[in-house]
């Protein structure tokens, strides 16, 4: 009756074994070390053939009953092994549905093209159409019809970037002028925002930049309606009283024509460095739309006149915002342009 009672020592012993395992891998090799061809189980199976043959039944029966509660336990066993790993891994994947998100980084307008917006939304609130033309135009649009000798410095190659066969990039919005008015009949009310092109390039200057130009003609057209129009503009622009004064220039699509300074945005007039201590700052150019147009355009220079404006949308963006260097606009620093959103 002695391997009887080693029964129950080898019965404990495992089960000790089985209940202390930490892991499936543990466990696994538990099961290889009693119940595999070389295990315990096996070895004691073949050991209860030597035994006295009064003896074999009844041990034989408490191995086989061994045998059994030793698969249920390493079962169990098993099972609470591979919840625990599950709750581990739920535990190690777990998100904190508590904390701030990441935003994905939203990009906004330029803020040139947030000045070309602001422009054509204050223009459009008293009655302008927004116009648009080729920035690849013909020397037609870009300069005779607007009314430039062909001696005149602006066609001269060192600012103009031409193509072949008369084409060039437009050199100002002006040509959106002679467009519209070849396929609209007054009253005309537009302004036309837009890239330009100059074969041009240092510190004040890009060899792109942006124009806004604007047009009237109506029956009754005065030069008195342009000032007021210039007027409400800058005061909406600025969002602050500032004066306007005119000054005679030359323009060959306008007669008579003026450039258009403000008082200095920075000091108020006091003068600056901005404005180079003049108080004033040139901002646009303008004029009554030159008869000679009409002829190229068909409308009755007799019954209407109109008047023009353009100007730099750099200019305007740069005095808006205190900006000092043109440059920083075609940077792409995103540093620069979030500042802007
Ligand atoms: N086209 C001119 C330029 O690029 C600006 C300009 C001046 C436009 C007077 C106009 C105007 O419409 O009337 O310098």
């Amino acid at each position: 009756m002695e391997a009887y009672s080693q029964l129950d020592t080898f019965l404990t012993q495992a089960e000790t074994d089985i209940q202390s395992a930490n892991s499936i891998e543990e466990l696994e090799s538990l099961r290889l070390a009693y119940f595999g061809k070389k295990g315990h189980i096996t070895a004691l199976t073949k050991l209860i053939g030597k035994l006295p043959a009064q003896d074999r039944p009844a041990t034989g029966k408490k191995l086989s009953n061994a045998r059994s509660q030793l698969q249920t336990s390493l079962e169990t066993k098993s099972e609470k092994l591979r919840e625990k790993t599950r709750l581990e891994r739920l535990a190690s994947e777990k998100v904190d549905v508590t904390l701030p998100g990441r935003r994905a980084a939203s990009g906004g307008p330029h803020p040139l093209s947030r000045t070309m917006f602001r422009m054509q939304e204050i223009f459009s609130r008293v009655g302008f159409d927004i116009a648009v033309g080729p920035e690849i135009e013909d020397d037609y649009h870009n300069f005779e019809a607007l009314n430039f000798p062909p001696e005149h410095p602006a066609r001269a190659m060192q600012d103009t970037f031409y193509f072949h066969d008369n084409l060039l990039l437009r050199t100002h919005t002006s040509p959106v002028q002679i467009r519209y008015m070849a396929n609209n009949k007054p009253p005309i009310r537009i302004v036309a925002p837009g890239r330009v092109y100059r074969c041009d390039s240092d510190i004040t200057h890009t060899p792109m930049f942006h124009q806004l130009e604007g047009l009237v003609v109506d029956e009754s057209t005065t030069f008195a309606d342009l000032k007021g129009v210039l007027e409400y503009f800058v005061q909406e622009f600025f969002e602050q009283d500032l004066k306007l004064r005119f000054r005679p220039s030359y323009f060959p699509f306008t007669e008579p024509s003026a450039e258009v300074d403000i008082s200095c945005v920075f000091c108020k007039g006091d003068g600056c460095n901005v404005c180079k201590r003049s108080g004033w700052l040139e901002v646009l150019g303008c004029g009554m739309v030159h008869p000679a147009l009409y002829s190229n355009v068909d409308i009755d220079a007799e019954r209407f006149a109109g008047y023009a404006f353009g100007m730099g949308v750099e200019r305007f963006t740069m005095l808006r915002y205190g900006v000092d260097d043109l440059r920083i606009f075609f940077k792409n620093d995103l540093e620069m342009l979030s500042q802007f959103q």
